[in-house]
């Protein structure tokens, strides 16, 4: 049976520890949302896709199955398709079908759902070559691996992900992605876009709580690889949506006045206060245009669902 290749880029062990340590001593204190996805954190996120709230998803999915046809026709057959942050590749089996790439490479930061979404996609397509990456997508890739493979590339970043960078650090990202696709290139994208705001808060705020118990999930890692002492009983979920900055925001709010325990340092809550885990950035499709343009690419195409939820942008290198 085929299985796919696997290259390992993770960043060295330590960072995690580094990166808490310094977000916690940090005013406001702050932790990446890249460190939700353990392999608990991802399978809690892929709970989150299926919510009824939770509107992106398969907004996206189905906006992707109505433009598959489209964007096979823009990007032409035997690209080597490049998905950043593939977690559990879930729209990958769309464009795999319409695009009928040259190789497909999977690059995602947590290794157990990059290796399971691997095994799937090499098992549904036993003919395509698979090279599934490991690392931080938000630091150059350096892959050898890729050198040899001549095709055009289509970096396909898909799930707003993009929402989760600052606009700063979004066009940091496009500036490398583009680096990354090389001349002649493209860039498909998904990104979540501005509505209603009460449509946005409850996108975050679902009432079976599983987006509480993904924010929350983050202490109970730090406790577990980290040896600390979080008690996830003694913080609560707080998201909103922050229209002037169009960004949903979720903290970890503490309860009561508490000292934790992390790495053999100690850190002070007060009651009430908040550890920033995510911020999440929604954009109007012109606003989009211009970061993408500002990075460099060309605006090549964008399709919108009909409620105008969610959209993909094709950019060209
Ligand atoms: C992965 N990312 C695009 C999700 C989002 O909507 O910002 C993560 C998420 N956080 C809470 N719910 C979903």
């Amino acid at each position: 049976m085929p299985a796919p290749s696997f290259v390992d880029l993770q960043s060295p062990a330590g960072s995690f520890l580094d990166d808490v340590l310094r977000g916690l001593g940090s005013s406001p204190k702050a932790i990446s949302p890249k460190y939700f996805y353990d392999a608990r954190g991802s399978e809690l996120f892929e709970a989150i896709c299926e919510l009824p709230e939770y509107y992106p998803t398969r907004t996206e999915l189905a906006l992707t199955r109505d433009c598959a046809a489209d964007i096979a026709a823009a990007v032409g057959a035997g690209c080597l398709l490049i998905e950043l942050g593939s977690g559990a590749s879930l729209k990958t089996g769309l464009l795999l079908q319409a695009l009928r790439p040259a190789a497909y490479v999977p690059v995602d930061i947590a290794a157990d759902a990059l290796k399971t979404a691997a095994t799937r996609i090499v098992a549904d397509y036993p003919a395509l070559p698979v090279i599934a990456v490991c690392g931080d997508y938000m630091r150059p890739l350096m892959v050898p691996a890729l050198d040899g493979i001549a095709a055009r590339r289509l970096i396909y970043f898909p799930g707003s992900t993009i929402g989760n960078l600052t606009p700063a650090e979004a066009l940091e990202f496009l500036r490398r992605a583009r680096d990354l696709a090389g001349s002649g290139g493209a860039m498909l994208v998904g990104v979540d876009l501005k509505k209603d705001p009460r449509q946005l808060h409850d996108a975050y705020n679902d009432a079976q709580g599983i987006t509480a118990e993904f924010n929350l999930n983050l202490l109970r890692r730090i406790n577990r690889e980290l040896g600390a002492d979080f008690d996830p009983g003694r913080f609560r979920h707080v998201a909103f949506y922050d229209a002037d900055a169009g960004r949903i925001e979720m903290h970890l709010e503490s309860l009561v006045a508490q000292t934790v325990s992390v790495g053999g340092r100690r850190f002070g809550f007060a009651a009430g206060e908040r550890l920033h885990t995510e911020n999440s950035c929604k954009y109007s499709v012109a606003e989009f245009q211009q970061l993408a343009q500002s990075a460099g690419f060309a605006a090549e195409k964008v399709w919108v669902d009909a409620e105008a939820l969610f959209s993909l942008h094709l950019l060209r290198n």
